[in-house]
Parts: C-alpha cells; structure tokens; sequence
C-alpha cells in the first residue's frame, strides 16, 4: 500500500483513553497492517516513551495520533451549572465537581511536535481540526508523512489546502470522538464510503477511511469506493491486546446496550458510544466544551470504569460494535481481509 507501505490495506485506528497497546499496535504490525499510537491526552515525555518502547520491539514502520487543541469556550458559569447537575453523579464515587477548575489544556501540542521533529516517525496523523501550516512543513521537513481527519468534504478541502500527505475520512459511524474541526457542528450521518467517494473526487489525496467497520464486506465496500486503507476501531476494542477496561469490554457485548449514539455529555464534544443512563440523563444539558468538560467528569468516569458501573462510564463504540469479538487482534485484522 503505497501510503503506509504494508502488506494488508488495514489500520489499527488510533484510541486513546487506554484502548491503544503497544501491543496491540505490533499485534497489527504482525498480521501486516499498520499501527498507530495513541499520543492523546499524554505528555510529551509519555509519547516519548511509547515511541521508544515501540522501536525497542522493532517497530519502526509506525504512526502517531495526536489531538489538535482548542478552547471549549465555556464561560464559568456555564461550566459550574453542568457540575452542579452532574454532581448527584459524582456524590456515587464521593466527588466534588464543586471543586473542579474550569481547566483548559493544549495536550501539550507544542512540545509533541517538537520532539517529533527533533526524532521522527514516519508517520503522524492528527484530530480535531487543522494544524498550522508551519506545523506540518515542519514534520514534513524531516521526512513524515503527515495526515489530518476530516469528517465533510469541506474539512478535507480546507485539509488539501495545507499540502498534507494524505487524509483520515472518518464517516460518522465511526467510535469515539468525532475529529470535526468545529466541535460546535451537529455531525450529520453519513457512511464512511460516501464520505470517501467525495473526499476522494475533491481532493486526489490518498484517504485511509474508517467509520462502522463491522466485517469484511464493509472493508471491501471502502476501498471500492477509494480509500487506500481502511482504519479499525471498535472491532479490536475487546481483543487480547486492547488496553479497554473490563467494564468497557463487557459492556460492549452485554446485550442491554442495544444502539450507539453521539454525545457530548460526557467530554463536551461530541463522540459515538454505546448508549446509556449518563447519556439519557444528560445530553440533553451537556454543553459543548471540549476539553473543560472532558476534565470535569474525568474522575467521575475513571471511578464507574474501576466500580464496574457501565452507566456511568463513557463507552466509546462505532455502530459496529455488536462484531466486536475476543482473541487476538490479528485474527480479528486478518478476518477483515478475506474478502479482498
Ligand atoms: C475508544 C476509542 C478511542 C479513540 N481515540 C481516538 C484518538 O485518540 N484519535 C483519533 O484520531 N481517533 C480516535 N478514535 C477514532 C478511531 O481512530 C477511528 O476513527 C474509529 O474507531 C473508526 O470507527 P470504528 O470505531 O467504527 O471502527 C477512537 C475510537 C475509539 C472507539
């Protein structure tokens, strides 16, 4: 595949929050496909450390994913209505949200590329909106091939724009957060082929699609509309490999999470998972305000996860989740490619 050189036009998607092993990143490498590592929410120094650690099991053909920053434009009062209604939440864990700082971050984007661009990969890829231009030449520069998601074909015009390397279409089946470059923007439905067919006829870039993979068929269904590889995530969520916690795996085949749906109630901006109780309870009051609000139940969450409480606990899933199997990721990589 000529954009990231493997056997098999397959992707382990990145997932950060846990979900993305070093494992599970040579578990792809292994069945011919290609990793990347999930540098979101990390530090420099622990995205150094991963890189490092990969290299030392021999991987170098790999990528890295990192969360462009933005504010979540909240104003206090706004921030401290939604703590206030999500503390009888938080009251269960024995959390104060009264406390919480209305807190911002940069996800240590600076310092990321920094380093990247001191000691290379060959690939980065990156979410959440448009870097700037002297951000990507400056990766470029030194040899990587950089990639942005884009979610319309609007996004991936504005993408092309940049000179990047090649583009994630990520359609709006997809697991987890939504890379939309405007957090602020209801995500209108559409399938991942589509999206890459007009991605595709727009833009001329090499396009790695992902969004619903719930087999075979749909893999085959996304390169013939144009993609150059296809990325997975939900369907490795609960493999041998995966860093999902226990509730999330179990979660993700317990048979009273029935639909996946787009939230924001629990980081502020919207991401596919499996419906439940926080959900219902607070969609409908969750303000958008990434990443103030993903700090706010950050705790919140981290306990249901350790208590086993799947109702309190973000549960990311594409709306292939109900194939989402056990055993090793390479089987699970390798099955999605006997159609082709
Ligand atoms: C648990 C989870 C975490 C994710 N984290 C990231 C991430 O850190 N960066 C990113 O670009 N996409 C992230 N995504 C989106 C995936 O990279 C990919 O676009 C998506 O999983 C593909 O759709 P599918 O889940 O239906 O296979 C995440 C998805 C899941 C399920």
């Amino acid at each position: 595949m000529s954009l990231l050189g493997t056997d098999l036009p397959l992707v382990a998607a990145p997932m950060a929050g846990g979900a993305t092993t070093l494992d599970l990143v040579a578990a792809a490498a292994s069945a011919g496909c290609f990793g990347f590592l999930a540098a979101g929410y990390k530090s420099a120094d622990a995205m150094a450390s991963d890189i490092a650690a990969a290299r030392e099991r021999g991987l170098s053909e790999l990528g890295v994913n990192l969360f462009l920053p933005g504010a979540s434009g909240l104003t206090e009062p706004d921030f401290r209505r939604y703590a206030g209604l999500l503390q009888p939440e938080a009251d269960r864990f024995g959390i104060d949200l009264g406390a919480a700082p209305l807190r911002e971050d940069d996800d240590d984007w600076p310092a990321k590329v920094d380093l990247l661009v001191r000691d290379p990969v060959p690939v980065v890829s990156i979410t959440f909106g448009l870097p700037a231009a002297k951000d990507v030449r400056a990766l470029q520069r030194v040899g990587t091939r950089v990639l942005v998601t884009v979610t319309t074909v609007e996004e991936a015009r504005a993408a092309a724009a940049l000179d990047v390397d090649g583009l994630i279409a990520q359609g709006s089946a997809a697991g987890g957060h939504s890379g939309t470059h405007d957090p602020r923007r209801p995500i209108h439905p559409i399938a991942t082929e589509a999206l890459v067919r007009d991605v595709v006829a727009a833009t001329r870039l090499p396009v790695i699609a992902g969004g619903g993979v719930d087999g075979p068929d749909a893999v085959r269904t996304i390169l013939a509309a144009g993609a150059d590889a296809v990325a997975v995530g939900t369907l490795l969520l609960r493999t041998d490999e995966s860093g999902a916690s226990r509730t999330h795996r179990d979660a993700l085949a317990d048979p009273r999470f029935t639909e996946t749906v787009i939230t924001r109630a629990f980081t502020g901006r919207p991401a596919r998972g499996l419906r439940n109780a926080f959900i219902d309870a607070h969609e409908a009051e969750a303000p958008y305000g990434y990443p103030a609000i993903h700090h706010l139940t950050r705790g919140l969450r981290r306990a249901a996860a350790e208590a086993g409480d799947p109702d309190r606990v973000h549960l990311w899933a594409g709306t292939g989740s109900r194939n989402a199997t056990t055993g090793p990721a390479s089987d699970t990589l390798r099955r999605l490619a006997t159609q082709l």
